[in-house]
């Protein structure tokens, strides 16, 4: 069972490794939402996120976008919509094995809508078609209502990151998914 389930996935990377993410519709709640990939011209809409909801904290710039959409490494930079306007985004990019989640921000209002917890299912399925075995991600010390959702999810936490974040010098908690099947 589980050699069939590894080889199924060999598979499907083989056919869906470097393919751009499809653009779809999806529900989550009752709620419909439009999915798509990242463009260069979408980094405004971003930009007024990271401003919201990391008010006071270190918000990427621009050139942190500019630098993650255009990697060399394989990444998923996904956006969410609801009726026209972007409300969430999701980005990670694979080094070696791990699919490392660099930003996940669902707007203020549409937090607690499952948004979320959507992308980062989005994301694990990515990391799984590129034979990843694991998903990480640095979360700050105090946000326990991200590391809430990551352990819904699965996640457990890892090590802690000292000093990790520059601006209050605060430590990261590393949040581990691990895709290996028992
Ligand atoms: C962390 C973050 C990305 C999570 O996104 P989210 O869309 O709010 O997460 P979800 O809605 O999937 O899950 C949050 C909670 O809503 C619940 N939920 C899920 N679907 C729901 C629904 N349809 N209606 C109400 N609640 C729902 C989840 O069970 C979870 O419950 P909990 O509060 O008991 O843990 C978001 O809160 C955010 O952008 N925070 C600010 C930026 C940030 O901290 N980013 C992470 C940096 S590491």
């Amino acid at each position: 069972m589980l050699k069939k389930f590894n080889l199924f996935h060999s598979i499907l990377g083989i056919f869906f490794k470097n393919r751009p993410y499809d653009e779809k519709t999806v529900k989550i709640s009752e709620q419909e939402y439009y999915v798509r990939g990242i463009t260069l011209d979408d980094i405004k809409d971003l930009l007024s996120i990271e401003r919201e909801v990391y008010a006071g904290e270190l918000p990427w710039t621009k050139t942190a976008f500019l630098v993650e959409l255009q990697a060399a490494e394989p990444h998923l930079y996904l956006l969410i919509q609801k009726e026209g306007k972007t409300i969430g985004f999701i980005g990670c990019r694979i080094f070696d094995k791990d699919a490392h989640i660099t930003n996940v921000a669902v707007a203020m209002q549409n937090q607690g809508k499952g948004i979320g917890s959507f992308l980062i299912r989005e994301v694990q399925q990515f990391a799984r078609i590129n034979n990843c075995e694991k998903i990480s991600l640095e979360v700050r010390i105090s946000n326990k209502n991200a590391q809430r959702v990551y352990r819904q999810l699965g996640f457990v936490s890892n090590t802690i990151k000292p000093h990790y974040y520059t601006e209050n010098k605060e430590d990261a908690l590393e949040m581990i998914l691990s895709l290996k099947e028992e």
